[in-house]
């Protein structure tokens, strides 16, 4: 495989409790810029889904706000494929911060629809390891069936 060649990736994106009001527009954007939407679910994360989702944060001064704000409201995950899938939505996101991406990507997800560093419209996974990992955790492992993680069930 050459450098230049783009390589086929998936990759988990999230619609976070702030930008759930514009779900349908981010779909619209996910989908003019070229990924495949392959898996979707919509359900709303228990705290203790939130903690288990951002382990990788916990201890961290804005750890309890972060999952305080992600098991806020209901969340849209999906499974994204295309070249450079990783590297593509999180491109399309713009920088953590809202206010920054208002200053260096204006057209952004992030700037469109977030508000400051933790309110912040829509996550992205940031390697092929970690999307397989977050991936897992929304629609099971490859081959499996699995839900019953994150249901509405009477929490929405
Ligand atoms: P991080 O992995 O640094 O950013 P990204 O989502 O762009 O990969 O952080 C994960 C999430 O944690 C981020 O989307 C929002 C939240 N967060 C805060 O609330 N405060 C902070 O200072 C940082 C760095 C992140």
């Amino acid at each position: 495989r050459s450098k230049m060649q783009a390589r086929h990736e998936r990759t988990l994106a999230m619609v976070k409790p702030d930008a759930y009001k514009h779900l349908g527009k981010i779909i619209n954007g996910i989908q003019r810029s070229g990924f495949m939407i392959n898996n979707l679910r919509v359900c709303k994360l228990s705290k203790a889904e939130a903690q288990a989702f951002y382990e990788v944060h916990r201890g961290k001064p804005f750890y309890d706000t972060l999952t305080d704000f992600m098991s806020s409201g209901r969340i849209c995950a999906m499974e994204l494929t295309g070249p450079n899938a990783i590297d593509s939505w999180r491109q399309l996101l713009g920088p953590t911060d809202s206010d920054v991406a208002r200053q260096q990507a204006p057209n952004s997800i992030r700037a469109s629809f977030g508000t400051n560093k933790t309110y912040n419209a829509c996550h992205g996974s940031d390697a092929p390891d970690t999307a397989a990992q977050e991936l897992a955790f929304f629609f099971g492992r490859p081959g499996s069936a699995a839900v019953g993680k994150c249901d509405l069930g009477g929490r929405g």
